[in-house]
């Protein structure tokens, strides 16, 4: 590695404050690390605010900052449910509140920097209150999967390959929750789905959600071929289109006119929708005259819900079993058709995502969402055949 800027500036600062009045080093004698500069190992517990980690690692706090982990401590649906607060709840959302005290600002930001990098060992979690991480904060270390990185004077490094797994991310990605009579729900099964997925040879989560570029890992540092980023988690990412496939055609038969509409999940290693159990995906058909009036509109849902004992879709905290399960297994293609109603002009094609149903955003007292649009296609349908 060539030297690095701040090395420099730390050198000239030990220089203009230095006790014993000598240079640390000088030009002719080869340039030490000044270890003495290392926060002491008895000073406890060490995390720090993600702008922090920003001043040296930029791009990768940007692309944070605008995942879901910057808001898993923090996001409406979260307070509805009264995450905040509960210990079931805090191991994945919150996961430094076990080991720093309550009042530490860090908590507000969720899964953040110091929430995985200062993690040293993963076990299987997915239970309430246990994600399976084991932390260590005594030696100011940040773990990756580099293994060639050196300490600096802000951390030290720790080689940790565990990073580059997929269950680094399994055991907050796993949710089993425990209802009455000793049985649980499943509730997040990207892990499971992922391991038991013939079809995904050794692609591992990180390969798909983190996989980026040539660039410096801190600023001012040697360049590396394949950095890893931060923001294919979630929060409308480009990874919901990528992940799917829309096609459709217009079928004539019996008389009938038809669009025959093909969904396929054709990028992801697991079910779409991924994720919280009742995540949505919805195909709409609009079918529009030629003044752009709607005729009719139909739609499909792609959902694996939970209900209560009379069947209703609630939050999983509330369900007592598993309901439909509709979403798009990994590589499968969902065929859909839809009749066209007399006097249509135009069938607009839709596909969003919603983060909750409307049913239980109601029960949650919470605002219907008009989703995030995936993906659209408009089909003309021109004069039916005679
Ligand atoms: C959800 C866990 C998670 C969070 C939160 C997270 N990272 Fe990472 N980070 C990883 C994983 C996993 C890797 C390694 C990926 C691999 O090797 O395939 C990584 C790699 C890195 C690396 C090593 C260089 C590289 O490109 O591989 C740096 C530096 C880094 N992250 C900085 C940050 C900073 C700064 C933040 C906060 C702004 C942050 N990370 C938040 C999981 C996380
Ligand atoms: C003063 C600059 C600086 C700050 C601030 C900083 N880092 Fe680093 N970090 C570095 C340098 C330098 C490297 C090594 C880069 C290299 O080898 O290419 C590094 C490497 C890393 C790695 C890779 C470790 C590995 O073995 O894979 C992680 C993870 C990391 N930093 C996380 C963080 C986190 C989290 C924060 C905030 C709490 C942070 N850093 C703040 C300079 C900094
Ligand atoms: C410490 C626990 C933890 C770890 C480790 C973790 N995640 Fe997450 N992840 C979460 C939580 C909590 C959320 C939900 C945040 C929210 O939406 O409020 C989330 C959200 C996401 C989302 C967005 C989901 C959606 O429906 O919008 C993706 C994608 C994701 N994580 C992928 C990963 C991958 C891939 C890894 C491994 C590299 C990983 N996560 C590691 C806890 C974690
Ligand atoms: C082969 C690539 C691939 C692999 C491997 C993969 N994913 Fe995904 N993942 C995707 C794609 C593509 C999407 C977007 C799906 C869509 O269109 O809704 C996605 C979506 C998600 C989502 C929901 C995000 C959202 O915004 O709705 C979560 C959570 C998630 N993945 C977690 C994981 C975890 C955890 C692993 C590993 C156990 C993993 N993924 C492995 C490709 C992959
Ligand atoms: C074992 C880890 C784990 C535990 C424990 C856990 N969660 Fe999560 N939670 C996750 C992960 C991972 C996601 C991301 C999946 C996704 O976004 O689709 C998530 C997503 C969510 C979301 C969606 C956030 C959004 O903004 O859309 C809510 C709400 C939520 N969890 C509530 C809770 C509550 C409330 C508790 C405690 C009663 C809890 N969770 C316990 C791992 C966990």
């Amino acid at each position: 590695m060539r030297l690095r800027k701040e090395w420099a500036l730390l050198v000239v600062g030990l220089f203009a404050c230095g006790e014993t009045g000598q240079p640390a080093t000088t030009a002719e004698q080869p340039m030490k690390r000044p270890r003495s500069t290392m926060r002491p190992l008895t000073e406890g517990p060490t995390v720090r605010a993600s702008v922090r980690c920003a001043e040296c690692h930029e791009p990768y706090a940007a692309g944070w900052q605008g995942s879901a982990h910057a808001r898993a401590a923090k996001s409406p649906y979260y307070r509805a449910l009264g995450g905040d607060g509960d210990e079931r709840c805090s191991a994945c959302h919150t996961p430094l509140r076990g080991e720093v005290p309550a009042e530490d600002p860090i908590h507000a930001e969720g899964v953040t920097c110091d929430a995985c990098h200062t993690v040293s060992a993963v076990g299987p979690g997915g239970k309430p209150g246990d994600a399976g991480l084991t932390f260590d904060l005594a030696a100011n270390r940040k773990y990756g999967s580099l293994c060639d990185a050196e300490d600096n004077y802000f951390h030290r490094v720790g080689c940790a390959p565990v990073f580059a797994e997929s269950r680094f991310c399994g055991g907050c990605h796993s949710l089993e929750w425990p209802v009455e009579g000793g049985a649980s729900l499943a509730v997040i099964t990207d892990f499971a789905e992922w391991s038991s997925n013939p079809g995904r040879g050794t692609t591992t989560c990180q390969e798909c959600h983190m996989s980026g570029g040539f660039g410096e890992v801190s600023r001012g540092w040697a360049e590396r071929d394949a950095l890893s980023r931060h923001d294919l988690f979630g929060a409308d990412d480009e990874l919901l289109a990528e992940g799917l496939n829309l096609e459709a055609q217009i079928l004539d038969e019996g008389g009938g006119r038809t669009i025959e509409a093909v969904l396929a999940n054709r990028g992801a290693a697991h079910s779409i929708p991924a994720g919280l159990a009742g995540r949505r995906l919805v195909l709409s058909a609009e079918f529009v005259d030629g003044a752009g009036e709607r005729v009719r509109q139909d739609e499909r849902v792609y959902a694996r819900i939970l209900v209560n004992a009379a069947g209703d879709e609630v939050v999983f905290t509330q369900a007592t079993k598993a309901g439909e399960d509709s979403r798009i297994g990994p590589g499968e293609r969902r065929v859909e058709r839809f009749d066209v109603p007399q006097g249509a002009a135009v069938a607009q094609l839709r596909v969003r995502r919603f983060d909750l149903g409307p049913a239980v955003a109601a029960g949650l007292g919470m605002e219907p969402s008009a989703g995030q649009l995936v993906l659209s296609e408009d089909v003309a349908l021109g004069a039916p055949p005679r």
